[in-house]
């Protein structure tokens, strides 16, 4: 498995897989990797394809408040990882090279990013658009995977390279959870032992409002059923929401395919999940 600091030296890497016959997949990632990553580069892992894989802490998605400063940061132990899941090409840009003096521009992608955690987090998608922009240009890949934990971010993504003709094809890639079914992130070495223990109540109200809506209940006692849960978990909530899973409208009509997204605070650390309505 190569590194790469400098763009040229990423340039001329993706330009020999290509001299090769081969296919480029990118994997952006923050580092602080964990077994969601790994399925995302076994995803990837095609016969005739390349996986490139990212790392870079994008200041632009974080907001003043939040965590970037003491975002996980192990570079040797996510390359270790990257190489045991058959990753070929490793992406570290420096924030120099992300960001240079002078850099103005910004992707916004309206409507779908403006819901949930759009609303939070104001400027996040923001950030995430214009870094994934960036990345897609500097490695050019013919596709590019994306976890659906991130279940907003997937659908920006997603409208962003069909408005701006980007040709990429995205997959998304199903959650990986604890063997308690808490969403694997990065975020989740914040929560102590007992926050952790309170924590898996977050995917197992997700589930029973989902299957509950599914089953046809009412879907707005569904939704305040699991946030009491939550909350008598100790857990302060942001949104537990149904959502359109393709526009991320927080009024979907029940004919479209339905996504049920929650964002919670446990103690200082905001955990986010979500799950599709699967009717029964
Ligand atoms: O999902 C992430 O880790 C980040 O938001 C991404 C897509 C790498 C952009 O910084």
């Amino acid at each position: 498995m190569e590194t790469v600091r400098e763009i040229g030296a990423l340039r001329d890497a993706v330009a020999a897989f290509r001299a090769d016959g081969q296919l480029v997949a990118l994997v952006p990632t923050m580092g602080a990797l964990h077994a969601g990553h790994v399925a995302l580069v076994e995803a990837a892992r095609r016969p005739g394809t390349k996986v490139v894989a990212s790392i870079f802490v994008n200041p632009r998605q974080f907001g003043p408040n939040e965590d970037l400063a003491r975002y996980p940061r192990r570079e040797q132990a996510d390359l270790r990882m990257l190489e045991a899941a058959g990753c070929d090409l490793v992406w570290l840009p420096g924030v120099e090279t992300m960001y240079p003096d002078g850099f103005a521009s910004t992707v916004s992608v309206q409507g779908v990013s403006e819901t949930f955690d759009g609303a939070s987090r104001p400027g996040h998608f923001d950030g995430v658009a214009t870094v994934v922009t960036k990345l897609f240009n500097q490695v050019r890949p013919d596709t590019a995977y994306f976890g659906e934990k991130d279940f907003q971010q997937l659908a920006v993504i997603r409208r962003m390279v069909t408005d701006l003709d980007m040709g990429i094809e995205i997959t998304g890639v199903p959650t990986q959870r604890e063997d308690d079914g808490l969403a694997m992130s990065s975020r989740n070495i914040y929560l102590d032992e007992e926050e952790r223990g309170k924590a898996t109540a977050l995917p197992r109200a997700l589930g029973v409002a989902a299957r509950s809506i599914g089953r046809g209940d009412d879907a707005a006692a569904a939704l305040e059923d699991a946030r009491a849960t939550l909350i008598a978990a100790g857990f302060t909530i942001d949104y537990v929401a149904l959502a359109d899973a393709e526009t991320l409208s927080d009024d979907p009509a029940p004919d479209r395919p339905r996504r049920l997204l929650a964002a919670a605070r446990m103690g200082a650390t905001r955990l986010i999940d979500n799950i599709a309505i699967e009717d029964s």
